[in-house]
């Protein structure tokens, strides 16, 4: 057990340029592409972290060779379905549901039983969101509890193509089917409520057969399976969602500034940016350019004398899923009430960030009101904390943490922030960032 992170000074203002690591849905999916892919694929700047990791880990179980050197990640790939099966084989997700799920979609054809295993909050998520989709491409599961893991999987020489309507927005289901797909003959059919499209965008970059059209709420997806790709090489840009935390800090600090290069800014990943614009916030982007078919930029933030109350549109949700925690930390110091709805979601994440988010804003003497899917947040742009702190007991979840740092350095009081090692799952440079910011901590 490491020891809490002790805060109790609130942050200089600041006028700095800093890189952020890697974006991890990429870094995974790179990955897991590589592992089909024939040839040497590299990655260049992959994030250094567990989730990461533990791919890797799973993917070299499966007889997939993996070479780490220090600029580059290798990994030698024999083509569509050649993991080599073992019997009696544990594959540890770790903190990871992006690989957990997406993992199971490459194991439709494995021939013995395969167990996926995770720890304490990924044994906590639904898991049956992808297993029956996965059963009707053929593939079997056993599990002791209903939808959760551990579970077992074993796949068959009889897969078929499906039809399947994904209708929570969720890109961790769709890629799942998507990798089945990939997998099958035939033509699979999707029809998927709008969500991340890192893996349409590598499907199209690799040339694999996929259709794509775009409705107002929905994509209508169609994977031709069975056909192999060569190998490719990406540099993986930075992550929208950890640059989230430092872009929210400038905005609660006065008279700061902050440039964050190369950042990975798909229009299905960077609804923090609008959100927060609606919000008053004048965040710039600047060097756009097209990356193997994702958009980048550098973003340019600054402090403003007061942030707004937001009645955020559902049509933002999926956009900024992984950033709600922070962008409600936002709406605490906004003038007026914030509206965030339809988010039942996001109580299916690492904890349940819902319910956390409006717990710690009460700590900090900021009245919600909460239900199953939706808070609503009254601000207080001039609100200031004399208080004792502790965050502790949220399930290690990374965002929880760094949200609570993030508090603390911008609203003042005594914090103890627990389990500080959760950062290694996504984000193990964000401590090193904060104090070449100015933050002081214990
Ligand atoms: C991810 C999708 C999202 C997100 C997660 C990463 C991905 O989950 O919360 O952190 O890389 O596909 P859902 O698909 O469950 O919404």
């Amino acid at each position: 057990m490491t020891k809490p992170v002790l805060i109790n000074k609130k942050i200089k203002n600041f006028k700095k340029k800093i890189t952020i690591s890697g974006d991890k849905s990429l870094s995974i999916r790179w990955a897991l592409m590589a592992s089909q892919a024939t040839g040497k694929s590299k990655a260049y700047n992959l994030l250094n972290s567990e989730d990461v990791f533990s791919t890797i880990k799973c993917l070299k179980k499966l007889g997939t060779k993996i070479i780490i050197k220090k600029k580059y990640c290798e990994i030698i790939g024999f083509g569509l379905n050649n993991f080599k099966y073992k019997k009696n084989l544990t594959l540890n997700a770790g903190n990871s549901g992006t690989l957990g799920r997406l993992i199971l979609g490459l194991l439709i054809h494995c021939p013995h039983k395969v167990k996926l295993i995770g720890d304490k909050s990924l044994s906590k998520r639904d898991f049956s969101r992808v297993i029956n989709p996965l059963k009707d491409f053929g593939a079997n599961f056993y599990q002791s509890k209903k939808s959760s893991l551990p579970l077992y999987i074993q796949g068959t020489k009889y897969v078929r193509p499906i039809k399947y309507f994904e209708t929570r927005g969720s890109a961790q289901c769709k890629s799942s089917i998507m990798l089945a797909a990939l997998n099958t003959p035939g033509k699979t059919l999707i029809k998927a409520k709008k969500s991340r499209d890192h893996t349409e965008i590598l499907f199209k970059q690799l040339k694999i057969p996929v259709k794509i059209k775009k409705k107002k709420k929905f994509d209508l997806i169609e994977v031709e399976g069975k056909q192999n790709f060569p190998a490719f090489n990406y540099k993986i840009p930075s992550d929208i969602s950890s640059s989230a935390f430092f872009i929210v800090l400038t905005l609660l600090l006065k008279e700061s500034k902050l440039t964050i290069k190369n950042v990975n800014l798909n229009p299905s990943r960077s609804g923090i940016i609008n959100i927060l614009n609606k919000m008053g916030a004048k965040i710039v982007l600047k060097n756009k350019k097209i990356y193997k078919g994702e958009k980048i930029a550098d973003i340019f933030v600054k402090s403003i004398k007061s942030l707004k109350a937001i009645n955020c549109p559902s049509s933002l949700n999926a956009s900024a899923i992984d950033e709600f925690l922070i962008i409600f930390l936002a709406a605490a110091r906004a003038k007026g009430v914030s509206y965030f709805k339809n988010l039942s979601e996001l109580n299916k994440k690492e904890s349940p960030r819902l319910t956390l988010g409006s717990k710690i804003l009460n700590m900090i003497g900021i009245k919600t009101i909460l239900t199953n899917d939706s808070i609503k947040i009254f601000g207080q742009p001039n609100i200031k904390l004399n208080k004792n702190i502790k965050i502790k007991n949220y399930l290690k979840d990374h965002r929880i943490f760094m949200m609570s740092v993030i508090a603390a350095l911008s609203f003042g009081g005594k914090w103890e922030i627990h389990d500080r090692d959760s950062i290694k799952t996504s984000f193990p440079s964000f401590l090193t960032i904060i104090k070449k910011l100015g933050g002081k901590f214990k």
